[in-house]
């Protein structure tokens, strides 16, 4: 009998001898050799350097070796070298430009690691999930993030900083225009829901802080009722407090950059010398009356409609001028959920 078939020879063991291996890693194409054993993770680790994918279970139950390999989000430990031949594989390395991924920043933002271990796999699982759907529920969240094992942070960290980072995102593409749903509403923390639609009620956060504790919302006008609800319960000091907030119609006043957006939508902005005198003296017998500024919703008015009602507002009794801009307060929080949330 030959012995020597049965003897291992490493050259032309079909275990050990190379594989040729080509590869575009982050941008960058490769011409590797590799044994056909080798995983796609040991290759990235070991023969590119990039280390910023992690090892961890080394059976694909953990996502610490997450990255993405053809678009899909795939656990490199889980990948034979052979597999991986002319794909193109993003790592965590490969997500920046110049600046931090915004996935990233809201990491660091918002705590969302302690050791850190687990964070490039959970990063690389929030890019795949918002490159398919860029406003997800926090249904859609967790159930993304279902395989990928964190041991230090109890995931609050980690759900707040992809909000965060979906708020960023969409925020850069769409600015307001487009707005929130309001699934992405209701999965906002409250600090982020707070700065999110307590511009509704002019500088009157106290709204927004209540209404996140009502949530979630079915609907943006769910989310509108809770918020008039909580401000017709409210002390009268507070509603007095809501109207003086706001700033003097036409006088350019204390205006937030959403007021002076939306007067100067209808010219508020750029009244001749005679209108603003007019303005300024109406304004003036109308504070003298009622101790708060005028306020009316000027979404589709003329200069000509709010300086007549006005007039005729003055002719009020207290109690009656009072309910009756508690009804603009509406108005204008309404127009301005509108606009913010689809
Ligand atoms: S190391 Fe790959 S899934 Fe855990
Ligand atoms: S931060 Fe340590 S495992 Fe997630």
């Amino acid at each position: 009998m030959d012995m020597n078939k049965f003897v291992h020879n490493p050259a032309t063991s079909p275990i050990t001898s190379k594989k040729e291996l080509s590869i575009e890693v982050n941008r960058v194409n490769y011409h590797l050799h590799v044994t056909p054993t080798s995983r796609l993770v040991d290759i990235l680790r070991e023969d590119l350097g990039l280390t910023g994918t992690k090892i961890s279970c080394e059976i694909g139950r953990c996502g610490a070796c997450a990255i993405q390999m053809n678009d899909q989000l795939v656990n490199s430990c889980l990948v034979m070298a052979y597999q991986a031949n002319n794909t193109s594989i993003c790592t965590i390395e490969g997500i920046a430009d110049e600046d931090l991924h915004p996935i990233q920043r809201a990491f660091l933002e918002e705590g969302g690691f302690q050791c850190g271990y687990c964070t490039p796999g959970m990063i690389m699982a929030v890019k795949s999930l918002l490159a398919k759907n860029s406003n997800p529920t926090g249904e859609q969240i967790g159930e993304s993030l279902s395989g990928n094992l964190c041991r230090c942070t109890g995931y609050g960290g980690i759900i707040r900083a992809v909000q965060s980072a979906i708020l960023t995102m969409n925020k850069k593409e769409t600015k307001r225009d487009v707005g929130f749903s309001i699934e992405n509403v209701n999965s906002m923390s409250k600090d982020m829901f707070v700065s999110e639609v307590g511009w509704v009620f002019e500088h009157s956060p106290w709204v927004a802080e209540k209404a996140w504790e009502s949530g979630p919302f079915q609907t943006r006008e769910e989310l509108l009722k809770t918020m008039i609800r909580i401000v017709q319960n409210a002390e009268g000091s507070s509603q007095l407090a809501l109207f003086r907030a706001h700033p003097d119609l036409g006088t350019k006043l204390k205006m937030s950059e959403v007021s002076k957006k939306e007067q100067g939508d209808i010219g508020l902005d750029s009244l001749s010398q005679e209108e603003f005198t007019q303005f300024v003296s109406l304004n003036k017998s109308y504070v003298e009356k009622f101790g708060f500024p005028f306020i009316m919703a000027v979404k589709g008015q003329s200069k000509e409609a709010i300086l007549s009602a006005m007039v005729e507002r003055l002719k009020l009794s207290y109690e009656e001028e009072c309910d009756t801009a508690l009804n603009e307060v509406y108005k204008i929080a309404s127009f301005r959920l509108n606009d913010s949330i689809r």
